[in-house]
């Protein structure tokens, strides 16, 4: 089972990066597939750059070019659930697009294809989230310095499932976030990248699954700490949580 892993940001593939052996490194359209295995396990891992149309041509890619058997994507992103705090995981149940509005009172069905919620597949987002938790339990506080936990308030991080929407911009306002809280049932988080990536994914038929570690309210205070946070919290959670999913692999 080769398993195509992206992220958007440098800071958030990191980590996996430096751990990949790279067996073949291709650079097509600007984006670097690097093939190899990771934690043992034959994966392609691309950084997909920021934004619906980057995820979205980065994973129609992946999938021609390297035909993975699933694909995960992994980053941050803006918590709007209740109860919600910097360091939680979300792991998507299904995705939507926030920012389509083709002006026929359709809300946030994509033109054509008749869509507004993309599902993630079950199995792999099931597995995925049991591999979170056990890294919650046993990885986080020996990865992430103490210093860091305490300046990003991380004591006892979660994980839920739930729906993330995503659009080509940064939720900074409390207005925003809960306009979106209101038009979207169960909305957990908000991104950028992961519907988009849905969408391809549904498109080709290949299993998807979105795993987003919070880290901002997406209201005013949103810029406050994200590099930091992407740079000295984020990337380990996502490490974590991807080892122990290919580790759980048979
Ligand atoms: N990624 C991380 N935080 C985000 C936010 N507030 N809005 C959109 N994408 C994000």
């Amino acid at each position: 089972m080769k398993i195509g892993i992206i992220c958007a940001m440098q800071e958030e593939i990191e980590l996996l990066s430096q751990d990949i052996q790279t067996e073949n490194s291709l650079t097509i359209a600007g984006r670097t597939f690097l093939e190899g295995r990771l934690y043992g396990k034959p994966v392609v891992l691309v950084r997909s750059r920021i934004g619906k149309v980057a995820a979205a041509s980065t994973a129609t890619t992946l999938i021609d070019r390297f035909h993975p058997d699933c694909i995960i994507f992994c980053g941050t992103a803006g918590g709007i659930g209740k109860g919600l705090h910097t360091g939680d995981i979300v792991v998507a149940d299904r995705l939507i697009q926030h920012d389509v509005d083709t002006g026929t009172g359709n809300g946030f069905k994509i033109p054509q294809l008749n869509m507004d919620y993309f599902p993630t597949d079950p199995a792999l987002s099931e597995r995925l989230i049991s591999a979170v938790k056990q890294y919650i339990q046993n990885g986080f506080t020996h990865d992430i310095p103490a210093q860091y936990l305490e300046e990003f308030g991380i004591s006892a991080p979660k994980a839920v499932v739930g729906t993330i929407a995503s659009g080509d911009q940064f939720i900074c306002s409390k207005e925003k976030n809960q306009w979106l809280a209101e038009q979207i049932e169960n909305l957990q988080c908000v991104e950028m990248e992961g519907a988009a990536v849905s969408q391809v994914c549904y498109e080709f038929g290949v299993p998807h699954a979105v795993i987003r570690v919070i880290s901002d309210g997406a209201d005013d205070a949103s810029s406050v700490n994200f590099d930091s946070f992407i740079e000295h919290a984020a990337c380990h959670f996502t490490r974590g949580g991807i080892k122990a999913f290919l580790e759980s692999e048979q």
